[in-house]
């Protein structure tokens, strides 16, 4: 709706242009006459006068970026701005994954259902781009938001929502975002202040408190998807998150996702099986110290991306979540014996993530156990989870993941063509799952057995990375991390 209307608008500024010649100036008083005057932003398109000889898009362009240079925030928020440029926050459009799924994808859908989910992709990864106009879809040249490609999830979206509707559901489209890129930035505290001002800068932007920063709905707007056309859910971590033990429905108590994802710093992991401790120092540089500032580094799982675009940290950050998520115990039978078909079970707890384990993108993601059991010599008995030189698994392997269907029930890795779940094998949050597996002990076995099992994660398999023909992420660098390993030897 707000699509049309914006184009009515850009077809009566082209026609209007032309015909009322010395309209120009009401129309730039206008669109320039924005609160933002009131920060003291460095930034020379403020000064200069509008080019009129550029078409609208470019001027919406100006206008947008004016508002939106984060570089400028990083002036005076500078541990925040480093936190977050080195998140996938920041990379989430540049990212090379993201941009060969959604040019994939979209070649490949075909009905008006496939292409509504399709047209969503930019909304969540470019708001920008969405937003300002420039980028609606993945057919458009990703390029032509050139000065600015790396805004993401960027400082000034998500400090101007004043209210959110539809969280949780399948787009904040519905958002009231009309306050985007004013001047006035929301957040958690009612007494933003400075402390110890710089000279040249006395003056900062306009505030506002907002309970809303401290809520998980907060991040539920961009971490929660479902297909518009059919209602399959895509992405489910704020839903996830909403039924667990996690959310008590009492502020006092619950724990939300900044918790986990805006306490962890280096060192600090915090995670559900980890301590979250407050975090002192400053927002701001000149600001007052306080108890606790919120972090920005929102590290997940992801250690590919931040170490392809520049932050080695960013990936480390995320090692050190995904090794604070999972416990694991050896469950034996009472008895073992040569010649006989014998049975182990291995626990797998979800311990540390406030959501499943997985969660998020689990159509891509791929959590899996990894177990031997070898007797005294080393000689193998039983193994699952091993993989291949291409990365691929042994047929035996325990996977944890999603598996979406179309509609003849066959897989496909393009969501946008989903409409069934074939598979979904993950664990809830403070939750466990108990694997078995058979094996016959052969009769020259020499006891002990020595059992090791290993949960493994890897953020993409070398299968979708090589059907995207991803852009530098080549099948050897994904990584794959050992999240908990435990080891335990049985006697006869
Ligand atoms: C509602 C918001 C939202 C929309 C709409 C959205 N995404 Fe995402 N996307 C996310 C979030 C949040 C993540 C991170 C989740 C995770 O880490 O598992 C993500 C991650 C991804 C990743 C993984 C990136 C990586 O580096 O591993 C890919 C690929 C991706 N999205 C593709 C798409 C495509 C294709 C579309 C359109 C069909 C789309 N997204 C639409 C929110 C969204
Ligand atoms: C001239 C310095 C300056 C610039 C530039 C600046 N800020 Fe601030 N900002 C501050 C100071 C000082 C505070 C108060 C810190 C405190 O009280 O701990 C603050 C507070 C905030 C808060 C907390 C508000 C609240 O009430 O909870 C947010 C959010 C914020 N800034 C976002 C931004 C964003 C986004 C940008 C860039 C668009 C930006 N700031 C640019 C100085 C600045
Ligand atoms: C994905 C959304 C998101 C992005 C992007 C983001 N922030 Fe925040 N920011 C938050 C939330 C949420 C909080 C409050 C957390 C809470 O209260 O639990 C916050 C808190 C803050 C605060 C107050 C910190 C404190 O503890 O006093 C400042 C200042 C701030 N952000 C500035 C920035 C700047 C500058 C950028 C860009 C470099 C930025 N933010 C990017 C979501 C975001
Ligand atoms: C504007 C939409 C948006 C909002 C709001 C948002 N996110 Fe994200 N988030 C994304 C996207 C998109 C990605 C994936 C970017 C990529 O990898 O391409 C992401 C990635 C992440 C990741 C890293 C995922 C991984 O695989 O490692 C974490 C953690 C995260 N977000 C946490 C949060 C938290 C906590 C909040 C609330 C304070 C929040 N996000 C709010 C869009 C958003
Ligand atoms: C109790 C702590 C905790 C809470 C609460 C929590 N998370 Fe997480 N989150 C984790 C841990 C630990 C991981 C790493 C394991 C994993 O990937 O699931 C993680 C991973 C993620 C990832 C990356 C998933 C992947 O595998 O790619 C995203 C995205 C994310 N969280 C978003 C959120 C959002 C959004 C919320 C709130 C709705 C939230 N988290 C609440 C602990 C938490």
């Amino acid at each position: 709706m707000r699509r049309i209307i914006f184009l009515t608008l850009i077809i009566c500024f082209i026609i209007s242009s032309f015909i009322f010649a010395d309209e120009e100036e009401i129309i730039v008083e206008e669109t320039t006459g924005q609160e933002l005057i009131e920060m003291p932003v460095k930034n020379e398109i403020k000064e200069s006068p509008v080019e009129y000889e550029k078409d609208f898009l470019d001027f919406i362009k100006l206008r947008t970026e004016k508002f939106a240079e984060q570089d400028m925030c990083g002036e005076c928020h500078s541990d925040i701005f480093k936190q977050w440029k080195g998140s996938t926050h920041s990379k989430a459009f540049i990212d090379p994954i993201w941009r060969a799924a959604t040019k994939l994808f979209y070649s490949e859908s075909k009905t008006i259902g496939q292409v509504l989910e399709i047209k969503l992709c930019v909304n969540c990864h470019i708001p920008l781009g969405f937003t300002s106009n420039i980028i609606n879809l993945p057919i458009d040249n990703y390029n032509r938001l050139m000065e600015l490609p790396e805004q993401g999830a960027f400082c000034n979206w998500c400090h101007n929502l004043k209210e959110a509707v539809n969280i949780g559901g399948e787009g904040y489209m519905d958002a009231d975002t009309t306050e985007a890129y004013s001047s006035t930035m929301l957040g958690p505290r009612d007494d933003p202040r400075w402390e110890n001002p710089s000279k040249d800068n006395k003056a900062f932007h306009p505030s506002e408190y907002s309970e809303f920063y401290s809520k998980s709905d907060f991040c539920g707007l961009c971490h929660n998807m479902y297909q518009p056309d059919n209602k399959l859910p895509i992405v489910q971590t704020y839903d996830e998150w909403k039924k667990s033990p996690y959310n008590t429905n009492d502020p006092k108590t619950t724990v939300t996702c900044q918790d986990c994802h805006m306490r962890q710093k280096p060192g600090i992991p915090a995670t559900g099986s980890t301590l979250r401790p407050d975090n002192s120092g400053q927002a701001a540089d000149g600001g007052p110290y306080r108890d606790n500032i919120w972090t920005h580094y929102f590290a997940g799982g992801n250690s590919i991306i931040p170490k392809l675009l520049g932050s080695e940290m960013h990936s480390y950050l995320a090692i050190e979540k995904l090794t604070n998520s999972a416990g694991l115990e050896i469950i034996r039978d009472s008895s073992y014996e040569k010649g006989k078909a014998s049975q182990i079970k291995v626990k797998v707890t979800n311990s540390g993530a406030g959501h499943y384990l997985p969660t998020g993108m689990t159509a891509i993601r791929q959590m899996w156990l990894d177990m031997k059991i070898t007797d005294r010599d080393g000689i193998m008995i039983f193994r699952s989870g091993a993989m291949d030189k291409e990365g691929n698994f042994d047929k035996n392997t325990i996977l944890f993941n999603t598996v979406f269907g179309n509609k003849n029930g066959e897989p496909v890795m393009n969501f946008a063509l989903a409409d069934k779940i074939l598979y979904d094998h993950r664990i809830p949050p403070m939750e466990s799952v108990i694997e078995n597996y058979s094996f016959i002990i052969p009769e020259n076995t020499v006891f002990p057995l020595k059992v090791e099992v290993i949960l493994k994660y890897r953020t993409a398999s070398p299968d979708f990375v090589k059907k995207l023909q991803v852009d530098k992420v080549s099948n050897t660098e994904i990584p794959v991390i050992d999240m908990v390993s435990l080891t335990e030897k049985i006697d006869l």
